[in-house]
């Protein structure tokens, strides 16, 4: 068998499409403009890269984009003073800290004092607390982009073995909880789980979060599954820079029904789910339904 490969640069364009048209009817039925603020400390040239990404495609779904780039030396209180502000504006839907925060800041303080209602990653903590107990929260975006893609797939995802291998807060564990909420029987396996490759073979669904470059290889893939492939590894082969997944594509495409390129897969889900997260929260700030389609 030779796998579908699942287009999320497509996908991606589609969810970002679909966004535009919420936001133009929101605009003119209500009057409204969603905007996103994003916060950047500091001179991270990777954080640069993703923050301007998020500035114009924010812009160009008709939403309004806030940034603010703050110096390195930026106390906690300064900090924290900006996230009260922006907690306090109404033309503020969502805010995302931009991660990781130089070494003196308190990641975990500083995301959790974001509004959670404004919180488009979804990581505060009563979000994540929200989303274990089955509750309506902002879900964190990779992993919604990942369950927009199998829900495409598949259709109903009820009954479907799971195996998510990773267990980070921002992608596995999340991950898995989406899952069990469509009615998956999930496992989440990592880098210390015995007999990974068995485990592997069970899985109707695999989804590939560990960091570790093309690891998960074409026999630990049962015939017909459906592969995710978060992994994005920066590697150097043949004296060439390369951008593999944790998931060896060669080999598994060959067996998977369906699998997600690197890159192409999920990388370009991430700011279109970025997007949908800023439309849902604005939303329900206003007590509007919710985008169909565009919610976990
Ligand atoms: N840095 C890398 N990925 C992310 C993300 O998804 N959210 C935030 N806030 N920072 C990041």
């Amino acid at each position: 068998m030779t796998a579908k490969v699942i287009d999320g640069k497509a996908f991606a364009a589609r969810v970002r499409s679909q966004v535009a048209g919420h936001v133009a009817r929101l605009k003119e039925e209500s009057g409204l403009t969603p905007g996103l603020a994003v916060v950047l400390v500091g001179e991270d040239p990777a954080s640069q890269v993703y923050v301007r990404n998020k500035h114009s495609s924010t812009l160009e779904v008709g939403m309004a984009s806030f940034e603010h780039r703050l110096p390195a030396e930026t106390t906690e209180a300064e900090l924290l003073a900006l996230i009260g502000r922006l907690n306090a504006d109404p033309a503020v839907h969502g805010i995302l800290v931009q991660l990781p925060l130089p070494r003196h800041l308190d990641s975990d303080l500083v995301i959790n004092s974001i509004n959670p209602a404004k919180d488009v990653d979804g990581f505060h903590i009563s979000n994540v607390g929200l989303l274990g107990t089955g509750q309506k929260a902002m879900v964190p975006c990779t992993p919604l982009g990942c369950l927009m893609m199998l829900r495409d797939q598949h259709g109903s995802l009820a009954g479907l073995d799971a195996v998510v291998v990773g267990r980070s807060n921002i992608v596995g564990k999340p991950m898995a909880q989406l899952l069990l909420g469509d009615s998956c029987t999930v496992t989440i396996a990592h880098s210390r789980t015995r007999d990974l490759a068995e485990v592997c073979r069970r899985a109707d669904i695999l989804v590939a979060a560990v960091g570790r470059p093309e690891m998960i290889l074409g026999d630990w893939v049962k015939p017909g599954a459906t592969v995710i492939d978060v992994g994005i590894n920066r590697i150097t082969r043949d004296g060439k820079p390369r951008l593999v997944g944790d998931v060896h594509y060669a080999s598994a495409a060959a067996v998977a029904g369906a699998i997600t390129p690197v890159p192409g897969g999920v990388g370009p889900m991430t700011i279109a789910c970025l997007l949908a997260n800023t439309l849902t929260a604005c939303c329900r700030a206003h007590g509007l339904a919710e985008p169909e389609g565009l919610t976990a």
